[in-house]
């Protein structure tokens, strides 16, 4: 008996050097075989092919080009007095301007998996927020009704996962009432997957008898789920010009950010993205660089060393534009870079895959064993004819939730989310008290009350005080 009955299976993966798929194959019966040979029939082997062919090291170390620092003319920096006040004014009114006539789509990116953050579900479902216990999604649905409120314009927001979270993702939705979002505007969209495979063999692991060891694309894997799944097309019979993407583990993005918008679109853009100043040299960001002279992120792992410790002659770091994962995409680009199919890169990293040894045993591997692949969203900023690059503050719109403790973690977001709430009521006048540490207590600030801190100044009921944890709903 051949591979499910099927020699063509078979024969093609002997030649992608994954036979070993049709004797597990051959192993099973009935419904499992018909699972586990449907999942291989996905695959795209001539793709795994080139993949493990081009597997070189652990880990993929290098840039192909020569690294140089960002344009200084494509970069808008934080306002250092008032021409760039007037700069930002201008790009504000022109990104209220798209909100307003409903040109904008927000794409929040939630296919991750989550693993160093360990939660079980969805990343989005983690309830983050230290009084109300309000999960992610709560929390970034809130700002998307919040815009709504604001400008009037339709702004869909479409929601990224993975064959892995999506059905827990969407039931959430369901029984949430999609935060109170009207549903046919809460889109969600499923990306691809890709085998792991042997570190050392290339083979590709299963995690179960009929299961093969998925995991998502990638965030680049965005560009194609919007593409196939329609919503590009859609996007684009809407009215809608322009994708803001932002992930789903960073409580403090300012979605949709009106000057960001503004200065994406008077830039005459194809894609635009927020970077915040470095900490220090070996902080493990990707930096915004230019990369045989073509706008491009620089993975931290892939900057020189001497290149990340380079200082200008003021002492600030000459790569200190670290990104933190938030664009603008024009649809008509993201049109372009996916019709007759996507070539974004792939990246490889080594990583702990439990999965079925040659006796089926299942094994959950101590040490790194397997090797993923994955596309990046940026890598489609070299692509773009133009860009630009914004800063923003770190404090006022960046904390992500990576990590179950230490740094990134729940704690240090709750934390920086606190802090900004409170400087927002401390700048309308309301006194928040402080530990002994200076750490303000707990505030909560619902995004429909306040996007940002000067709508707070209108928001609050006369001799409005704080005086211990509240929730300013
Ligand atoms: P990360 O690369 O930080 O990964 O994703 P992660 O999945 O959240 O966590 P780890 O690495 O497994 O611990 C950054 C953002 O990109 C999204 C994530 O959901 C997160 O919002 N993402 C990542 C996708 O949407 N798809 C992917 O394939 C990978």
């Amino acid at each position: 008996m051949s591979a499910g009955g099927d020699t063509g299976l078979r024969e093609r993966l002997e030649e992608a050097g994954q036979g070993h798929l049709a004797r597990a194959l051959d192993g099973l019966e009935g419904e499992a075989r018909d699972r586990l040979r449907a999942e291989i029939e996905a695959l795209d082997l001539a793709l795994i092919r080139r993949l493990v062919d081009g597997l070189v090291g652990d880990d993929d170390h290098g840039v192909a080009g020569e690294i140089a620092p960002p344009d200084p003319a494509g970069v808008i920096a934080l306002p250092r007095g008032p021409e760039d006040e007037e700069r930002d004014r201008r790009a504000r009114e022109a990104g209220e301007a798209l909100l307003r006539e409903g040109g904008v789509a927000a794409v929040l990116l939630a296919g991750g998996q989550g693993t160093r953050l360990g939660y079980d579900g969805p990343k989005g479902l983690y309830p983050f927020a230290p009084l109300t216990g309000r999960t992610l999604f709560s929390h970034h649905a809130a700002k998307i009704a919040a815009l709504r409120a604001r400008y009037g314009g339709a702004l869909p927001w479409y929601v990224l996962t993975s064959p892995a979270n999506d059905a827990p993702t969407r039931a959430a939705f369901e029984e949430n009432d999609h935060y109170g979002l009207a549903p046919e505007s809460v889109r969600l969209v499923v990306q691809g997957t890709l085998p792991a495979v042997d570190a050392a063999s290339g083979e590709i692991l299963r995690d179960a008898p009929d299961h093969l060891a998925l995991s998502p694309d990638g965030h680049g894997g965005l560009l194609s789920a919007l593409a196939s799944s329609g919503a590009l097309e859609e996007m684009s019979r809407e009215g809608i010009r322009t994708i803001f993407t932002f992930q789903v583990d960073n409580p403090l993005a300012r979605v949709c950010r009106p000057e960001l918008l503004g200065h994406h679109v008077l830039a005459g853009a194809d894609m635009a993205s927020v970077v915040v100043r470095k900490l220090t040299a070996e902080e493990k960001m990707g930096v915004i660089a230019r990369v045989d002279g073509r706008t491009a992120v620089v993975e931290y792992s892939d900057l020189p060393d001497a290149l990340a410790q380079q200082r200008d002659a003021e002492g600030a770091l000459v790569y200190w534009a670290g990104s933190i994962a938030v664009h603008c995409i024009e649809v008509d680009f993201a049109r372009r870079l996916t019709e007759g199919g996507l070539r974004l890169p792939y990246h490889h990293a080594l990583k702990k895959v439990p999965h079925l040894d040659a006796d089926g045993r299942r094994v959950e591997p101590g040490a790194p064993n397997a090797v993923k692949f994955e596309t990046f969203l940026f890598d489609a900023l070299p692509s773009a004819d133009r860009t630009v690059t914004v800063e923003a503050a770190r404090e006022d719109e960046f904390s992500p939730i990576k990590n179950a403790e230490g740094s990134d973690s729940p704690a240090t977001a709750r934390r920086d989310l606190n802090r900004l709430h409170a400087r927002w009521l401390e700048a309308a006048g309301v006194p928040v008290p402080r530990d002994s540490g200076g750490e303000p207590v707990d505030v909560e600030i619902d995004p429909r009350v306040a996007l940002e801190g000067p709508d707070l100044a209108g928001a609050l009921p006369p001799g409005f005080a704080v005086t211990g944890p509240t929730v300013i709903p």
